[in-house]
């Protein structure tokens, strides 16, 4: 259980600072991508010594022992294995191989120019706001609007936004279809909030014989790329959801809106749904008790970041989606598969 002590009164000190510092670790490896760092090891074979990896940043007159001191502080979270001594060498690890790009563009390194960004640093200073007055969002106070209307006339900070949500989407959703085979029995599945169809078509690339709707709101649908055996559609999944599907997906939406509001949308899903059909929920689940694991402590900071950015959005147990599900008529709710990050869950219109 959080909050029993695990530390001596000497180790508490010691946590507390190191607590005190933590903001310091990302804008370290937001100085790490910005001198690309991870792609410069990427394109070796064999590590490389601060002074070579200095060679071969771009650019002018870069300290080698600064770098160094850069890499060692990055090593103590993992990013960085060291061997050796005088000179060390650094090569990358399974952590900091997601910040390189893989041959299709794809990478980690988005999620940290998004979160050291200084508009999401400025949000985070109303935080207690939100806790002091119910309906406060701390965006909307740090920069008077909601925040994807802000996205949509600040062009470069909405391009930072979408694009590590994108990254971060396909990197995930790789690990579900990984662990996950229940959409093998699926004939049309429609995937409601499913942005520009990223998930209809890494699900149709494992299962060619499903035909999908993407369906989200209309300008959203209006830049999406036209994609074979998928059909796009327009419209608010508040109003109603197209019919036709024997499977709904809802993959990170439920998460973005208060119990109402999913109650609105899960019912919306419920009708057009054939009857037998299947409701698959992707989302991370909060721990039902608490405890000290990364696992908890990344969930939490995703449900801080819900607090921080949408009216009512936030994270939820397994016990709360199935409160959620079963109320609006599903039946047989079951988590399917747990994972690291986000977990399957499954309930049928009987
Ligand atoms: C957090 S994103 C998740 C996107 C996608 N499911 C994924 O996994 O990457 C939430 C999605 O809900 C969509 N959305 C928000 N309000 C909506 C509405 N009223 N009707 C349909 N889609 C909506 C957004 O446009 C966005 O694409």
């Amino acid at each position: 259980m959080a909050g029993q002590s695990c530390y001596t009164s000497n180790e508490s000190t010691q946590a507390l600072l190191e607590l005190s510092y933590l903001c310091t670790f990302p804008m370290a490896v937001k100085a790490a991508i910005v001198l690309k760092v991870p792609d410069i090891l990427s394109a070796e074979s064999t590590p490389l010594t601060a002074k070579q990896i200095a060679d071969r940043i771009p650019g002018t007159a870069t300290s080698e022992a600064k770098l160094e001191r850069l890499l060692l502080a990055l090593s103590t979270y993992g990013l960085f294995a060291v061997s050796g001594s005088n000179p060390r060498t650094y090569s990358l690890t399974p952590m900091s191989r997601l910040l390189a790009k893989e041959e299709n563009g794809l990478s980690l390194s988005s999620m940290f120019l998004l979160n050291t960004e200084t508009s999401h640093l400025e949000t985070l200073q109303h935080l207690h706001e939100a806790v002091l007055e119910e309906g406060v969002v701390p965006f909307e106070k740090a920069y008077g609007q909601p925040v994807f209307q802000y996205f949509a006339q600040n062009t470069q900070m909405g391009g930072i936004f979408h694009s590590a949500m994108s990254n971060l989407s396909v990197i995930l959703m790789k690990s579900v279809l990984k662990n996950y085979d229940g959409f093998k029995d699926v004939k049309v599945l429609v995937d409601v909030g499913g942005g520009t169809g990223l998930n209809c078509s890494m699900i149709k690339a494992v299962y060619p014989h499903i035909s999908a709707i993407n369906f989200d709101m209309s300008f959203v649908i209006a830049k999406a790329a036209k994609m074979p055996g998928i059909e796009h559609r327009g419209g608010s999944m508040f109003e109603s959801v197209p019919t036709g599907g024997d499977a709904i997906l809802l993959k990170t939406v439920l998460h973005n809106w208060d119990d109402t509001g999913c109650g609105r949308l899960l019912s919306n899903c419920y009708s057009a749904l054939a009857s037998a059909g299947k409701l698959v929920i992707i989302e991370c689940l909060l721990a039902e008790e608490t405890d000290m694991s990364s696992r908890s402590r990344l969930v939490a900071s995703f449900d801080l970041a819900m607090m921080t950015v949408f009216k009512g959005g936030k994270e939820r147990t397994a016990t709360q989606f199935q409160n959620l599900v079963e109320s609006t008529g599903f039946k047989d709710f079951k988590v399917a598969v747990y994972g690291d990050v986000l977990s399957v869950m499954e309930a049928y219109k009987i």
